[in-house]
């Protein structure tokens, strides 16, 4: 397994209880990082701090909803007074939303998924800006999906929200790169995790894995090293771009 050095940098990782949030947690702790989780879950966070106790670093788990700001911009100061900085913020929480057609989206649903999946992200990078700004820069990772570049029939709100992290992403990289803020987006096929299985029944699941050269669905550890190498210096000229980590589904 890598090591991709990154011991004395602090990550934040939001929706770090669970399927790719969890394992960039666990990939990153490994590699040396004290890593703050959030997550809505009070046991699912505590239990996540304390596997990551294994590895020697600090582990700390807060609970954070994401689409609100004023929480977010609370629990990032938090991380900057208990663990001294912010290195690293993996802007990671993400929900499936409604699955219906854009002539049948409901307002809720769709303020629902914007609200997680764009407003999320956005508060949530922007706290990490503020923080990174006052230690001289940092890396922050925003997960994007393949549906950040191509639409899906009944994922309006996810494909409008992916899309938009993506232009964020680039935005981001531009205005805050002479702060040393790197800031990429990486967009991931289907991947094994709750997200999916609790979802999706075993038929959709195998018609998905042959919708990449690959053959399968990926595993969230997959991700994780993607999402690593960009938190860590040996990604210093990654910034603004998009990196699809998806078995070749975008490729056709
Ligand atoms: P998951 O459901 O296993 O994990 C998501 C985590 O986010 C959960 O622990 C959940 O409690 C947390 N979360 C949800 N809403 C939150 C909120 N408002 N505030 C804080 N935490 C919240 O799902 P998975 O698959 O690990 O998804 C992680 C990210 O990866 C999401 O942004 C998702 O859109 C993205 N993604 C997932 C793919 C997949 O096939 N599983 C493919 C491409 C992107």
């Amino acid at each position: 397994m890598i090591n991709y050095d990154l011991g004395g940098k602090v990550a934040v990782i939001t929706g770090g209880a669970s399927g790719i949030g969890l394992a960039c947690a666990h990939t990153m702790a490994r590699s040396g990082a004290d890593v703050s989780v959030w997550d809505l879950d009070k046991d699912a966070v505590d239990e996540t701090a304390k596997s990551l106790a294994q590895y020697g670093h600090r582990a700390h788990g807060a609970i954070v909803d994401v689409s609100d700001s004023a929480r977010v911009d609370e629990a990032m100061n938090d991380v900057v007074a208990s663990l001294g900085r912010v290195d690293i913020a993996v802007c990671n929480a993400g929900i499936g939303g409604e699955s219906s057609t854009s002539a049948d989206y409901s307002d809720k649903g769709w303020q629902q998924v914007i609200g997680v999946n764009l407003n999320g992200v956005f508060f949530t990078q922007r706290a990490a800006i503020r923080a990174m700004k006052a230690t001289g820069g940092g890396s922050i990772i925003n997960m994007a999906s393949i549906l950040g570049q191509v639409g899906f029939a009944t994922a309006s709100a996810y494909a409008a929200a992916k899309h938009g992290v993506v232009g964020l992403t680039q935005t981001a990289a531009w205005e805050h790169a002479a702060d040393g803020v790197r800031v990429n987006a990486v967009g991931p096929g289907f991947i094994e995790t709750p997200m999916l299985t609790k979802s999706l029944d075993q038929l959709t699941l195998d018609f998905l894995a042959t919708q990449h050269a690959l053959g399968r669905i990926g595993k969230p550890e997959e991700v994780a090293e993607l999402v690593a190498w960009l938190a860590s210096d040996a990604s210093s000229f990654a910034t603004g771009t998009y990196y699809p980590i998806d078995g070749g589904y975008l490729a056709r």
